[in-house]
């Protein structure tokens, strides 16, 4: 038994790589951020309480997030919580784009840049052009800087002058999982934080996904547990499949996105993600037996829309995979595979369909034999443009 000791298995506490190990550390990651973000303090006006101070909130007209990789798919989502929940007008950038192409800002503006290494270059570049641009006085350009991280000792913390911290703990994986769910807890709590102070959904409704939200730990765990096994199954059928789609509409669009970036990054298997109502602007020309889908299905506003979307799907040939909580009706006929979820509000969604998605690119990949935590060409943190 000694002889067998390997120490790294005792850092990956027993999982096979970091990356598995981190994908388990999620319910923790949630259960820290409630604890985290999700006391008031002294406010009497928000059950939130980020340690921000009032005025980078006063009179806010608009949000510019900038990012990439993965922490642009968590602004995504950021995006439709911001706008559909605190009423604020919202764009998300590549940093690498914004660096050179910035939009026009006011003293109204909050700019966020989104990086779990805090060290990414393009998304420092970005704000350090800001920061420049406002150095210049003029009042067009003076707006507000936040930075979400998961180390808020690294360059942005001394870039920018507010941080919301991330509570992932340290991420070794490459391709990251859990500060993905950390930064998504940030954006929760940021534009709830941002709806309770300016009114924009009743306390009832404030509280009752606030409820939701304590509910997902144990969603997650109950996900995890039944995922284990039907990805790795999944996995063994999709070990040599050259291409995927993934599809998703609304709040869950981004976990599409991420799904397919997920398997990329480490199987080296060409996916990609779409909005699902985009596929017969293109995409749908690919569709064949040979090409699988994953449609991400939750009920709520677009349910029906997505399966519409899949049936297309279904009469190219596609084999079906359907991440759900639904499985009898026109979902149970219609997705040749389930990855169920639990029944959760569709606006909390997002922190649970992902962890499928995940698995299932762990799977294939550990499959295939590939090296997960340290994928080629990759690094966990891009410090040059
Ligand atoms: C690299 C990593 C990605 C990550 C991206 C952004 O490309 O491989 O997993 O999403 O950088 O990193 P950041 O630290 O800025 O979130």
């Amino acid at each position: 038994r000694l002889l067998n000791f390997n120490p790294a298995m005792v850092e990956k506490q027993g999982f096979k790589h970091f990356m598995l190990k981190e994908i388990h550390e999620q319910p923790g990651v949630v259960r820290a951020s409630l604890e985290a973000y999700f006391n008031p303090g002294e406010s009497t006006e928000s059950p939130i309480n980020l340690g921000l101070p009032a005025d980078l909130y006063t009179d806010l007209e608009q949000i510019q997030i900038v990012a990439c990789g993965t922490s642009w798919h968590a602004a995504l989502i950021g995006k439709y919580l911001l706008e559909q929940l605190a009423g604020i007008s919202t764009q998300v950038h590549y940093a690498s784009e914004y660096r050179y192409a910035p939009s026009p800002v006011t003293a109204n503006t909050l700019i966020i840049g989104v990086t779990q290494s805090g060290e990414t270059a393009d998304t420092l570049a970005a704000l350090t052009m800001e920061k420049e641009r406002r150095q210049g006085k003029e009042a067009k350009y003076q707006a507000r800087l936040l930075g979400i991280t998961n180390r808020p000792e690294s360059s942005l913390g001394h870039l920018v002058p507010h941080i919301i911290s991330t509570l992932a703990g340290i991420e070794i994986g490459v391709a990251a999982t859990k500060t993905f769910t950390a930064q998504l807890m940030a954006f929760y709590a940021l534009a709830l934080d941002l709806a309770a102070r300016r009114q924009t959904v009743s306390k009832d409704i404030l509280e009752k996904i606030i409820n939701g939200l304590r509910q997902i730990p144990k969603e997650i765990e109950a996900t995890l547990e039944t995922q284990e096994r039907l990805t790795e199954q999944l996995a063994h059928e999709f070990a040599e499949t050259q291409d995927f789609i993934f599809v998703g509409r609304g709040i869950n669009f981004p976990i599409a996105l991420e799904g397919a970036l997920k398997l990329k990054e480490i199987s080296y298997i060409h996916a990609e993600g779409y909005p699902a109502g985009e596929m017969k602007h293109g995409p749908i020309a690919l569709l064949d037996a040979k090409v699988p889908v994953v449609a991400i299905a939750i009920p709520g506003s677009v349910y029906e829309k997505v399966i519409s979307n899949a049936q297309e799907a279904k009469a190219r040939d596609s084999r079906l995979i359907g991440v759900t909580p639904v499985n009898d009706g026109e979902a149970a006929e219609i997705f040749n595979d389930l990855l169920p979820v639990s029944h959760v509000e569709e606006l909390l969604s997002p922190i649970l369909t992902v962890v499928p998605l995940q698995l299932l690119a762990y799977h294939i990949a550990a499959r295939r034999g590939l090296d997960v935590d340290q994928p080629r060409n990759l690094a966990k943190s891009v410090t040059v443009e």
